[in-house]
């Protein structure tokens, strides 16, 4: 990683309180493209963030100078909201034995240098340090095959997260609602998990 000016340090609790804003604009700004295509509300990235800062949540946070590029956030699943908990209750999985990894988002001139590498060595040791933990897991949004909003160019992280160790479920999935650019009503999108062993637990 371009470590020159670049630092990574993982905050937690109330640490976390003056960077929520930088975290929102940081979402919104990233999630606008595909395949998130998500039309950021300030007032829902507030309560949204909050979360982060307690039951043993964590935020890799990304700074140039004093200017933050980027973050990622983890939660033990167990402290998440009963949307993302639901596909592991239905299929019978110990939500306590999961740490959940909520999102990455790198500035796009930042990307290529290792950050998104040191996100997940530095979530995986947090999760880890999480007692009981066993897993740690994630999950993306769902797109059709030839989506005409699928830029050219577009490199997918399927491959990154298989290499990273994460095994797609398929079967696992959740449902989030938010309105997409240029949409006029929220609207229902699939996310499936990925999921990987923190030790010698075998995957379920
Ligand atoms: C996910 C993200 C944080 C990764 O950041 P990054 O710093 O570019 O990642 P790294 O440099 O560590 O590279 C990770 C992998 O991404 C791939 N990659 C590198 N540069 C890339 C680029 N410009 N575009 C797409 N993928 C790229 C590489 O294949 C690499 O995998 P490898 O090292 O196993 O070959 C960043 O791409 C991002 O913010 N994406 C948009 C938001 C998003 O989709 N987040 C994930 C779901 S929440």
């Amino acid at each position: 990683m371009d470590g020159d000016t670049l630092k990574v340090e993982t905050l937690t609790g109330p640490a976390l309180l003056p960077h929520l804003k930088d975290l929102a604009r940081l979402r919104i700004a990233v999630f606008r493209e595909y395949p998130y295509l998500y039309e950021g509300d300030p007032a829902y990235e507030a309560s949204y963030l909050a979360r982060y800062t307690r039951d043993g949540g964590a935020v890799v946070l990304v700074r140039d100078g004093a200017e933050v590029v980027g973050a990622a956030t983890c939660l033990p699943l167990a402290a998440e909201a009963d949307m993302i908990r639901a596909p592991f209750h239905d299929h019978g999985l110990d939500c306590e034995r999961f740490f959940y990894f909520g999102e990455s988002v790198l500035l796009p001139e930042y990307r290529g240098r290792g950050i998104g590498h040191a996100f997940f060595d530095a979530r995986e040791k947090h999760a880890a340090s999480w007692t009981g933990t066993t897993h740690a897991c994630f999950c993306a949004v769902v797109r059709p095959e030839g989506d005409a909003r699928r830029p050219q160019g577009y490199r997918p992280l399927d491959g990154f997260w298989r290499r990273r160790g994460y095994v797609p479920y398929p079967r696992l999935v959740c449902h989030m609602a938010w309105r997409e650019i240029g949409g006029e009503a929220e609207c229902r999108h699939d996310l499936s998990f990925w999921i990987r062993s923190l030790g010698d637990a075998p995957l379920p």
